[in-house]
């Protein structure tokens, strides 16, 4: 496996291999890898001839006062398990091979990223847009796999896709959990233990209300008061939003008529996370 850090050394390999007519497969990390990452890898490898996996902390992404300086790093177990899962290459560039001085073209995708976590995080989308861009260009990928978890990414990169005209197959994974449902997050390694015990409420709110609606329950907002109430039950817990939305572009539903997605980000200390169940797809 080869290990890229710049954008010549990437484009090199890139060409080489689609000169030999190979297909490149991508997926995009920020690292400190877990196994909702390595089942990405897993399903996409079938799908091309090269995979590349990138791992890059996106600053674009971050706020001011997120946590970006302090995410979670690891390169050297990153660099194994992305070994041991048969990729071919490591795209690992640092954060001025990405943005060089002076830099300032985003990707918007007008809409959808102002709502859910866009409400709470005004410029985060623009930034992972931005880069999946960047990265889809660079890497002419043929495909590239996202997970489930992050359900509003998935719906802005499809649409940005289409929009730029990128010629690339989107695979959406589903969500890899912990044994007892919490979904797997390179930020859960955040929580302390008591948080770590206390996190799987959002997960257990999202199928309360699933279970609702499997009931027959299609009224939008009872919905959403029942998985409010039991999110409360928790001490230490607070809800960001638990939103129930069109499956196809996040609007707040009254009613439940067709594909819906229960949303949710709640804050387990100073940790925030996120989950999501998709009704009726
Ligand atoms: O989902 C993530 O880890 C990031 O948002 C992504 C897609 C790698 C872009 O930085």
């Amino acid at each position: 496996m080869i290990i890229l850090r710049t954008v010549p050394e990437l484009r090199t390999f890139i060409h080489d291999w689609q000169h030999q007519g190979q297909t490149i497969g991508l997926v995009p990390t920020m690292g400190y890898l877990h196994d909702g990452h390595l089942s990405l890898i897993d399903h996409t490898k079938p799908n091309c001839d090269r995979l590349i996996v990138s791992i890059f902390v996106n600053p674009t992404q971050f706020a001011p006062g997120e946590d970006l300086d302090r995410y979670p790093r690891n390169f050297e177990r990153d660099e194994k398990l992305v070994a041991d899962h048969g990729a071919h290459a490591i795209f690992y560039p640092d954060s001025k091979e990405m943005y060089s001085d002076g830099f300032r073209t985003f990707v918007i995708v007008e809409g959808l990223g102002n709502v859910l976590c866009g409400r709470t995080r005004p410029t985060h989308f623009r930034g992972v847009t931005t880069i999946v861009a960047k990265l889809f260009h660079l890497t002419r990928c043929d495909v590239a796999a996202f997970g489930q978890k992050d359900y509003q990414q998935t719906l802005l990169i499809r649409r940005m896709a289409e929009d730029l005209n990128f010629d690339v197959q989107i695979l959406v994974c589903p969500t890899v959990r912990e044994a007892d449902g919490l979904a797997m997050s390179s930020r859960n390694s955040y929580l302390s233990p008591e948080e770590r015990g206390r996190a799987p409420i959002l997960y257990n709110t999202l199928i309360k209300g699933q279970q609702l609606c499997l009931a027959g329950e299609n009224d939008a907002g009872k919905i959403k008061q029942e998985m409010k109430k039991m999110a409360k039950t928790i001490p230490g817990v607070s809800v960001d939003y638990l939103e129930v939305v069109d499956a196809n572009d996040l609007r707040t539903l009254q009613k439940i008529t067709g594909p819906a997605v229960l949303a949710g980000a709640v804050w387990v200390g100073s940790t925030r996370l996120i989950d999501n169940v998709i009704i009726g797809a």
